[in-house]
Order: C-alpha cells, then structure tokens, then sequence
C-alpha cells in the first residue's frame, strides 16, 4: 500500500498518525490518502497512455465530493448510475462531458436531467430504454448518445452478487437482440448511435473473463460495422480486483496490454469505469474498541464501527484486514463486531489482535463500496471523512448528527 504505513510504532496515514485524526475527529473515521488516490489514478490512465481512451471512474465505488473533485482535478471522467451521482458529479466540478450514465433502471426524469448536463453517452440497457430515452430527448429537443450495454455472458469469477456478464443477469442486452436494437436505434431520430459496451462484474482477479467479454463485443461491433453501423466507441466497464488480502489481481500494464491488444487496430475509443481498482486502497475505516468480551466459543471486540459503516463483511462475507493502530504482540484471537443488533454485524472474523478498551483498529481497503454503501440502520449516524495529504488532514465530510436523522421526519397530527 504504501501510504497506510507503521511509523514509530504508529499506523500512519501518509504523515498523520491515526490516532491524532481519532482524537480531532473521532471515530468511526475513514480516513483517505490524497497520494493514493492520485496516484492510482494516474497510473491506471498512464496504462493506456498511446490509445485513444478515457478513464470514466465509477462514482458508486465513493462519490465523496471531495473524492470526485481530486479526480475531476486529474482530468477523470465519471460512470454514474442515478441522477443524484450526476448531481455529485457536477458539483464537484465533473465536466459532463466525459459522463458515461450506466444502471438498468434509469427514470425519463434522470435522462432529462443528463441529457440538459450534456453527457457524452447514455449506456442503454434494454429495448424499453431506448425507446423511452428517444421520446425524452425529442421533448427536450435533443439527440442522445448511446452505447448499448450488451451481455457477453462471461462468468467473471467472483462473488456471485457482483457477477453482471453471465445471462441469467439483470444487466445489459441478450447477445442475440444487440443487432436488431443498434437497427432500432438507427432508425430513431433523437438517439446518435456511439459505441458499445460490458461490464461483467466486479473484484476480478483475472485477465481472462476480461479479454473474453472484449473479445465479444469486438466481434459484434466488426459485424455491425460490415452492416454499416460504425461505432466509435467501446466500453469495457469496470471490475478490475484489489488485493484485500492474498489476491493477485493483474497489475494497471497488464491488463491494459491485454485490453489494447485484443484492439489492435481498430480506431475504437477505449472508455473505462474502474471505481475500485481506484479507489479501494486509497481509504480505510477508523474505528474504537467500545469493549472486549469474553464468550463461551468467541473472544469479541466490540467496536464502534459497524455494518452501517462497512457492508462488505455482513453482505459479501467479505475479507478486510484489521490493524491496530499501535503495533502490538499477537494478542488473542477476537471476532471484530459493531453495536448493531444483527449476529451479522461483523467487520472481521478469527483476527489475532493486541487490542484492549480503547484501542483503535484500521478496517483496510475500505476506500471502495465504504462510505457509499453506509447507511443510517439503528439511528446511526454516518462516519466522518477526513483526506490525508500529506501532514494535512481535512475534513471532507463531517459526522452526521442525529438530529439530522429526523429532521424530514413528522409525528402524526
Ligand atoms: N461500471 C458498471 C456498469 C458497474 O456496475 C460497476 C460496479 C462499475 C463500473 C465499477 O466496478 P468496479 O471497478 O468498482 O469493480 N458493492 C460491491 C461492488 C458492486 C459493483 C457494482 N458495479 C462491493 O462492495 O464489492
């Protein structure tokens, strides 16, 4: 990782020790890393550096303002889902012109609101969507850019609740249907056919479910051509994995030189939506020991993080590496569990830790599907955000406080 380090026997972020953002801040925290962010970033664009391409990061991985603003700032374009991404997205300072809007489930009023933006395209999802967007962009009067997303039915491997490309998927268009819709979509007069795309999954540690999905698109955005419908560009979506513990995802280069060689020379734009190949590593999750409880099978340490904090672990069984923030023995073995009333409340399982009352804990790789997938379950309010830069720390967002919680709320007459 690198910008999550031990110093003096102090987890550190960059410069910061954790424990001085505990203590300004208090906890549950994520904290970010500036450098990570940005460097990650620029590698993955530098990866694809002599093709024509453009990096659309997926918002939903954290749409932070603050996360969104650093990469507008680099030059990033966005994959959104929902008209209140492309909100975060423009306020951050997100050009729309380099806005890919994906989902299944797009509402005429969020296509208005892209289309009025000026997105570059909409990733259209199925037959009823089109048709739909073309009625809304003629009311508006516009012409709307599309890509379809169509399903190469590719078993990507991975948990099988982020699993898109396999047919049995709610996602894109049946591989069958693509031609007869891109005729359908030529044919309408408010939609400009643009490209084509995939996204198969998420957490991918392969290379292979990637070239085989590409592979397919490209072999129908060739027959289209020869039908005379020439694309300019192809999507290969997001899902490149992180190692969260013994993974060994392809490195940035790796899987660029797979991408672009299997492009070869077709003038094709290559888009991109990594959210958390990006963003992943770059944050973790700042958390106290409320308490450490003995039971009759299990050591427990009750933390003041929970599954509203950090999903992963309840929804995916999901892994996330626990560190103290002071180096420590080896300790005993504890389950990491949060306040809430749920036996799947956990953050980790079986960890050999050094912790007492007090102690602070690291939850790592939780930069991604983090903050973004929090939620307010037993009146909680969400965690603060700081970003690390350097020996600076910044409050990206502040905690939430219960009062905020009710305030839309209204007791009967
Ligand atoms: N593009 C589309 C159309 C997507 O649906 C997604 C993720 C991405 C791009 C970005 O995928 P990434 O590069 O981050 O793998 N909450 C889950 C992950 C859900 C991913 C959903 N779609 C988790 O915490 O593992």
């Amino acid at each position: 990782m690198g910008h999550f380090d031990y110093r003096d026997g102090e987890l550190h972020a960059e410069s910061v020790p954790l424990s001085r953002i505990a203590e300004h801040y208090g906890t549950p925290c994520y904290v970010y890393s500036r450098a990570a962010l940005t460097e990650a970033w620029r590698a993955f664009d530098g990866a694809f550096a002599g093709r024509d391409h453009l990096v659309c990061y997926a918002v939903k991985a954290n749409s932070s303002l603050a996360v969104l603003n650093l990469l507008a700032r680099l030059g990033s374009g966005f994959d959104i889902v929902s008209g209140g991404e492309l909100a975060r997205v423009l306020a951050a300072g997100g050009d729309p012109r380099k806005v890919v809007f994906s989902g299944v489930g797009k509402s005429g009023e969020e296509m208005r609101q892209a289309l009025a933006a000026g997105i570059l395209c909409f990733n259209v999802e199925s037959a009823d969507e089109l048709e739909r967007l073309d009625r809304v962009a003629a009311a508006a009067g516009k012409s709307a850019a599309v890509s379809l997303r169509v399903n190469p039915d590719v078993d990507p491997r991975t948990h099988p609740y982020i699993a898109t490309g396999l047919k049995e998927n709610k996602f894109g268009i049946a591989w069958q249907d693509a031609p007869g819709l891109y005729r359908r979509a030529r044919e309408l007069k408010h939609v400009t056919v643009a490209g084509i795309g995939c996204h198969i999954g998420s957490q991918l540690t392969d290379l292979a479910p990637f070239t085989a999905a590409l592979d397919r698109v490209l072999e129908l955005a060739d027959q289209l051509r020869s039908d005379g419908i020439a694309l300019s560009h192809v999507d290969i979506g997001g899902g490149l994995g992180i190692r969260y513990r013994d993974e060994a995802p392809p490195a940035f280069q790796d899987y660029a030189r797979a991408l672009m060689g299997r492009l070869g020379k077709r003038s094709l734009k290559l888009m991109l939506e990594p959210g958390r190949a990006l963003a992943g590593n770059a944050g973790l999750l700042l958390t106290r020991v409320e308490y450490l409880k003995h039971g009759a099978e299990k050591n427990f340490a009750v933390v003041d993080a929970a599954m509203n904090d950090l999903l992963r672990p309840a929804l995916y069984d999901a892994w996330h590496d626990v560190l103290p923030v002071a180096a420590g023995g080896s300790g005993k073995t504890y389950d990491v569990v949060g306040p809430v009333c749920e036996s799947g409340d956990f953050l980790a399982r079986d960890r050999k830790l050094d912790v007492r009352e007090g102690s602070l804990l690291a939850i790592l790789s939780a930069g991604a599907y983090g903050m973004s997938m929090s939620s307010n379950y037993n009146p909680r309010p969400r965690a603060a955000e700081v970003m690390v830069d350097g020996g600076a720390t910044h409050l990206i967002r502040e905690r939430e406080s219960v009062a905020e919680l009710m305030a839309r709320e209204s007791l009967l007459p």
